[in-house]
C-alpha cells in the first residue's frame, strides 16, 4: 500500500493558516511531505517551502480580503490553525483571531472548496462546556456580515469576557452547526476540529503569562501544569503531536468523518466528563434518598 496515496494530498491545493510556527508549522511540514501544494498564510514570515506564502494578518478583514482574492479558484483542504491568547483588553482580538476570521475564511473560501474537500479547524481543550453557549455562539454565527458581527461583540461584553475560552467554543459550535448544513453537506464537504491539550509551541509564554493573575510565567506555568497536567502525573505535547494527526484530519483518510471534535489530550476531558457524570449521578441518588425520606 502507497502510503502516501492513502492520505490524498498528492498534488492536491490546501491552504493553511498560522503556518509560521508551532502545530501548523507541523501540519506544513508534513503536508509538504505527502505531496500537496500548499499555500500558507501567517502575521509573521513562513520559512517553509511552499506553493505561495502570505503574510497577513487575519483580524483584519481587509488583509484577508486581499489573501482571498489571490488564493487558488479550487482549494482541496483548508486548514485554520492561527490563533493567540488572551490578555486583559484584547478580548475583541481574540475573537476576531480565533474565531471569526475562521468563520469569514471559510464561508468566504466554500465555493472554492471541492466537493468531498475539507475543512479542518484547531479549536481548543480550553472550549471544553462549548455546550452551555451554543445558542448564543449560533446567535453569533447566523450573523451574515462582518461589520454586523462585530456589533453583536459590542453588545455582548459578558460573553466575550472568557475571551479565549469562548472564542474556542464558537469554533466548536460552529463545527457542530454546520456540519449538516446545506452548504457543507449538498457537496460532502467534510468540516472537524481537532482540540489539543497542553502544547508547547509559540504561544507557550503568552499563555504562561496571561494565566497567571500577576502576568508572571513562572506562575502560570505552575497553574497550567495543576490544571491539564498534575492529576495524570502528565508531560505536554509537542506540535507534532496536534499537526500531524490534525494533518491527518482533513486527509482522504479520515473521509467519512465530519462534524467531529476531537479531543487530543490524552483523555484529559474525559476524565473530566467522567467525574461531572458519576458527581451528578450522585446528586441525583443524594436528591431522590432525600425525597423519599421527607
Ligand atoms: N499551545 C497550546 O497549548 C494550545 C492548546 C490548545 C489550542 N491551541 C491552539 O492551537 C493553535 C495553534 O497555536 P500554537 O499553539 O501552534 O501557537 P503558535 O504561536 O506556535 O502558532 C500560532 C500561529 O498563529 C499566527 N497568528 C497569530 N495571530 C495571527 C494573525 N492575526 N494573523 C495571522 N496569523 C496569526 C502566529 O504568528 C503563529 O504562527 C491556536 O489556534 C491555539 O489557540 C494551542
Amino acid at each position: 500500500m502507497d502510503l502516501k496515496k492513502l492520505f490524498g494530498f498528492e498534488g492536491k491545493t490546501v491552504v493553511i493558516t498560522g503556518a509560521a510556527s508551532g502545530m501548523s508549522k507541523s501540519a506544513t511540514e508534513l503536508l509538504l511531505e505527502l505531496g500537496a501544494n500548499v499555500y500558507a498564510v501567517d502575521i509573521n514570515p513562513i520559512d517553509l517551502p511552499v506553493k505561495k506564502v502570505y503574510q497577513a494578518d487575519l483580524s483584519k478583514k481587509e488583509e484577508i480580503d486581499q489573501v482571498l482574492m489571490d488564493l487558488p479558484n479550487q482549494i482541496d483542504a483548508l486548514f485554520l490553525c492561527h490563533g493567540i491568547a488572551a490578555f486583559p483588553g484584547n478580548e475583541l482580538l481574540v475573537q476576531k483571531v480565533n474565531f471569526y476570521s475562521q468563520k469569514y475564511m471559510t464561508e468566504q473560501l466554500l465555493d472554492r472548496i471541492s466537493d468531498h474537500g475539507s475543512v479542518t479547524f484547531i479549536a481548543s481543550v480550553g472550549g471544553f462546556g462549548w455546550q452551555q453557549v451554543y445558542d448564543k455562539a449560533v446567535e453569533l454565527i447566523n450573523i451574515p456580515t462582518w461589520d454586523e458581527e462585530m456589533k453583536w461583540y459590542d453588545h455582548h461584553p459578558d460573553l466575550i469576557q472568557s475571551a479565549y475560552v469562548f472564542a474556542k467554543q464558537c469554533l466548536l459550535s460552529y463545527v457542530t452547526y454546520k456540519c449538516m448544513s446545506e452548504e457543507f453537506i449538498s457537496r460532502k464537504i467534510r468540516i472537524n476540529a481537532i482540540n489539543p491539550g497542553d502544547t508547547i509551541t509559540g504561544l507557550t509564554d503568552d499563555f504562561n503569562k496571561s494565566t497567571s493573575p500577576s502576568g508572571d510565567a513562572l506562575e502560570g506555568a505552575q497553574m497550567i501544569e495543576n490544571i491539564f497536567l498534575k492529576s495524570w502525573n502528565g508531560y505536554a505535547a509537542e506540535a507534532k503531536d496536534m499537526g500531524y494527526p490534525m494533518v491527518v484530519v482533513g486527509s482522504d483518510i479520515c473521509s467519512y468523518m465530519s462534524g467531529q471534535l476531537i479531543y487530543i489530550d490524552y483523555g484529559l476531558t474525559s476524565s473530566w466528563t467522567s467525574n461531572a457524570l458519576l458527581s451528578a449521578k450522585e446528586k441525583t441518588i443524594e436528591e431522590i434518598s432525600y425525597d423519599s425520606n421527607q
